[in-house]
């Protein structure tokens, strides 16, 4: 469904990432790992048309995302929940629900996405009219979560979703990706925490210096002396 390969991206003069390489089959749930700077929000947003690709290729589906702008790559299907939530804390939730649906695909299928929000995360039914900055952490995460889904995504890109979460409501986020996952939306992952990483993807690969350096499944990756040299310590 994803293929990038060889990917680098600068931000302005500086390059931030150098050689990035990873799939994601349609259907699976694959995670990012790495380190503070390591640029797995670069890789993110370069895949979602936020960052231009430097060098390298980006494969969604047959077609190309080089070149392809934010929008075009939402009504075509992807959506970010990106790093840090980016809630408009002054609006309500359903207006930072509808904010989801800014494209003209997404424009018209409003009430469905509102629907398929509400129906994953009945809190933010309750708290539609309340300013979005009342809401908690996790209540928050819901709300960019629910916010992607207003564009009907196959594949989503989740930015640590888990962080600034209560242990509790980690749980209910959870249930709620495993829900969309059921129905059939393919993962993209980043996370720095590997244990809370692989209690939902399948497969990962590790970004270290804007170079992807290893890959495996779960088991292979922590039987792995030169990944838990370098990662488990950052848990
Ligand atoms: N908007 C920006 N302008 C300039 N440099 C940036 C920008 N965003 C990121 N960088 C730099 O690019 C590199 C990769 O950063 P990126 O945010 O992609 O890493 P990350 O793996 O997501 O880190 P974290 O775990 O802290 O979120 C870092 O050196 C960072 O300082
Ligand atoms: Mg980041």
């Amino acid at each position: 469904m994803l293929e990038v390969s060889g990917l680098a991206v600068d931000h302005g003069k500086l390059r931030a990432i150098w050689d990035v390489s990873f799939r994601v089959e349609e259907g699976a749930r694959v995670g990012l790992l790495g380190a503070n700077g390591a640029g797995k929000s670069t890789t993110l947003g370069a895949v979602i048309g936020l960052y231009p690709v430097a060098e390298g290729a980006i494969l969604y589906g047959e077609r190309s995302l080089v070149g392809a702008s934010t929008p075009q790559n939402v009504d075509d299907g992807i959506a970010l929940v990106p790093e840090g939530r980016r809630i408009f804390a002054e609006m309500t939730v359903r207006e930072n629900l509808e904010m989801g649906a800014y494209t003209p695909g997404a424009r018209k299928r409003v009430s469905e996405g509102l629907s398929r929000a509400f129906e994953l995360f009945p809190v933010l039914d309750e708290k539609q009219a309340d300013r979005a900055g009342t809401l908690s952490g996790g209540q928050q995460q819901m709300l960019a979560i629910g916010r992607a889904l207003m564009s009907g995504p196959r594949l989503m890109l989740l930015d640590e979703p888990f962080l600034g979460v209560a242990p509790i409501l980690v749980e209910e986020v959870m249930a709620a990706l495993n829900r969309l996952a059921d129905d059939g939306v393919t993962f993209l992952l980043v996370e720095q925490n590997i244990h809370r990483a692989f209690d939902f993807v399948q497969y990962a690969y590790v970004i270290e210096n804007g170079r992807t350096v290893l890959d495996g499944a779960r088991d292979e990756l922590l039987g792995d002396p030169e990944f838990s040299n370098k990662f488990l310590g950052l848990d």
